[in-house]
């Protein structure tokens, strides 16, 4: 089995980024800045943000965090994102997701300029993605693309099934398979809560994407032998053995899958981290 190092390749990616913030601050210009807006004080969405600035700080990005109590309203966040869209001096933004239950989603999402929305997240992207054009692409299916070219993952005709629907992540996934490329050309199956047999689907599959949300949900008996095994889950699993009191899961079983697939990646150490390398690519795309 070979395991997909998404932190080693995270961290080359990250090295190249800084050699071009590098090459802006010679040229007196400045560096790329990132913003993000949080609303509320979800403890893993707090988790995510404060590990972007980390990562921001490591290659020389400006970045700032805009914080609102779970009670904004949904104007209120729409002219944030509007003073954002116009703010000379900021690149790219993000809204953290989640929001609250009172706000809009989808509205605020296409109150965001697709100029600046380095999450991929407004339709103009997402379109744009889907037609195979130049466009962001949300970090996480872009940081599993990136991973799979990284390990040079044959995926021509190959059927890849995609577990999960999610606007961020499974949908996108499932697209970014499908198109035409080097990396991609595969025969796309997407599957979601409505499914009925998924162990069928996943047992026919030469790649799976997991991104289901439920821990260690994918076992040996389940994977077709030599398959490559995409770990996007993140569940936070109580531990009190833990300081933090908890441990995170990720949707696969790893010991088992790990006796059977070709490729695999970790969790924690595969997808998350080249989540967060992506957002900054992305960042770095938009302000040169
Ligand atoms: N919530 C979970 N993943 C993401 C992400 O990639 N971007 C944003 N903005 N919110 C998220």
């Amino acid at each position: 089995m070979i395991l997909l190092d998404g932190k080693k390749i995270s961290d080359e990616i990250k090295s190249e980024i800084k050699v071009s913030v590098e090459k802006l601050i010679r040229k007196k210009e400045r560096p790329p800045h990132l913003a993000a807006i949080l609303v509320g004080d979800d403890g893993a969405s707090l988790t995510y943000i404060a590990s972007k600035i980390r990562s921001c700080d490591q290659v020389g990005f400006k970045s700032s965090l805009f914080r609102y109590n779970s009670d904004i309203s949904e104007n209120d966040l729409i002219k944030k994102i509007e003073d954002l869209n116009i703010n000379r001096e900021i690149d790219g933004f993000i809204v953290q997701l989640p929001l609250p239950k009172h706000i809009n989603e989808q509205k605020v999402l296409l109150s965001i300029d697709p100029r600046k929305d380095v999450d991929g997240f407004h339709p103009t992207n997402f379109g744009k993605m889907a037609l195979g054009l130049k466009s962001f692409i949300p970090a996480t299916p872009y940081g599993i693309m990136k991973l799979i070219e990284k390990y040079d993952i044959e995926t021509e005709g190959k059927s890849c099934l995609v577990v999960g629907r999610s606007n961020i992540v499974g949908r996108p996934m499932s697209i970014l398979m499908s198109l035409r490329g080097r990396y991609g050309n595969s025969t796309v199956t997407l599957a979601h809560s409505k499914s009925k047999n998924l162990a069928e689907l996943t047992k026919k599959a030469d790649i799976i994407i997991m991104a289901l949300g439920i821990p260690e949900f994918l076992k040996y008996d389940m994977i077709k032998k030599d398959s490559t095994i995409i770990d996007v889950g993140i569940t936070r699993v109580e531990d009190k053995s833990k300081r933090r009191g908890y441990v995170i899961k990720g949707d696969v079983d790893f010991d088992s899958v790990s006796k059977k697939a070709k490729f695999l990646t970790p969790v924690p150490g595969g997808v998350g981290p080249m989540t967060i390398a992506m957002l900054l690519q992305n960042t770095l795309d938009a302000r040169l």
